[in-house]
């Protein structure tokens, strides 16, 4: 028998008022696995993660973890659960330690203060007072205090906001080493370089949908090739070439003139074949000339342009 995913939404909708914030949403983690939800602002990842977690009540469809209803079976889940809200709140005046100390005694099992503040490298920090702590420490002791119960299931709203670049690669190994060790883990982030360095699958939201979802391959597949250079200054934009058939998009950067095409991904090797040659007959040096594949950040905003595929 397949074992059942340890989350499982199923046409999940939920309601503030006359607002429909979450319209309809369908998705599953397996055991040990990292999805991640992406998408717009107010899009409705948070209001999805808080029903997971047990704070609401679905509006309609079902939510399951690890095989329960969050809300109505709460005492049965929670335990298992490890939760980083996207704002959480401390005692100013308690320091890292202190809070650590106080939470481990809600929690079945903790462990050790000292192993979860070096986990999140915050062990310096024992002794300072919560309210000193800058924005990416506090997120640090978050997900110090989401950790400690040694959850099955890691629930992470936005968890690397405010974190300096060194800081988010550490905590996204501290992320993967949990996955390795078979943590279950539902992540947001807007980060979507995050995504793609985590992510066994992830989707991307709109207004309350599910617009897209898949591996990063997946999510990726269908939507081009990227071929862009910086206009010749002597070039008139309405006399550069067509490239399989595709115009360029023009955008400024630093002052100049940029032209990206988006081309199928059978027509890369056409496309530059075509635009060398018309530089080449132009005399014409290309500055700045890329050929990648379409980023996750080329799809989001297509899709947050309602685009979608
Ligand atoms: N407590 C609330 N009362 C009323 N409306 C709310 C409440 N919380 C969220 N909303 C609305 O529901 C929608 C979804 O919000 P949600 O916080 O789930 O989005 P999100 O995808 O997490 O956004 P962000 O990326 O900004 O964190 C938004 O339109 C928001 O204004
Ligand atoms: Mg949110």
């Amino acid at each position: 028998m397949i074992d059942a995913p340890d989350i499982q939404v199923t046409d999940l909708r939920q309601r503030y008022g006359d607002h429909e914030a979450v319209a309809g949403i369908s998705f599953e983690v397996r055991a040990g696995e990292l999805y991640a939800l992406l998408g717009t602002n107010g899009a409705g990842k948070t209001t999805t993660l808080e029903t997971l977690e047990g704070h609401r009540r679905a509006h309609s469809g079902t939510v399951r973890v690890l095989g329960h209803d969050p809300y109505q079976q709460r005492a049965a889940v929670r335990p298992r659960m490890g939760i980083m809200l996207q704002e959480g709140g401390f005692f100013g005046d308690l320091t890292v330690a202190e809070t650590v100390t106080h939470w481990r005694g809600f929690t079945p099992a903790p462990r050790p203060a000292a192993q979860v503040l070096d986990l999140v490298g915050l062990a310096e920090q024992a002794g300072v007072r919560t309210r000193q702590l800058s924005g990416g420490q506090k997120r640090r002791l978050d997900l110090a205090l989401a950790l400690l119960g040694r959850p099955a299931v890691l629930f992470l709203d936005e968890p690397t906001t405010g974190m300096d670049p060194e800081a988010r690669h550490a905590t996204w190994k501290v992320v993967r080493d949990l996955v390795a060790d078979g943590t279950t883990v539902l992540l947001t982030t807007h980060y979507l370089e995050e995504a793609e360095h985590l992510a066994d699958r992830l989707a991307i939201m709109h207004r309350g949908r599910i617009q897209v979802t898949g591996t990063v391959a997946e999510v990726l597949a269908g939507h081009g090739d990227r071929i862009s250079f910086r206009v010749p200054d002597r070039v008139p934009v309405a006399e550069l070439p067509a490239l399989a058939g595709n115009v360029a998009d023009i955008a400024v950067e630093g002052g100049r003139a940029v032209a990206t095409y988006t081309v199928p991904d059978t027509g890369l090797q056409a496309g530059l074949y075509a635009l060398l040659r018309w530089a080449d007959e132009h005399g014409l040096a290309l500055e700045g000339l890329q050929a990648r594949s379409a980023s996750l950040e080329d799809v989001f905003l297509r899709t947050a342009e309602g685009v979608g595929r």
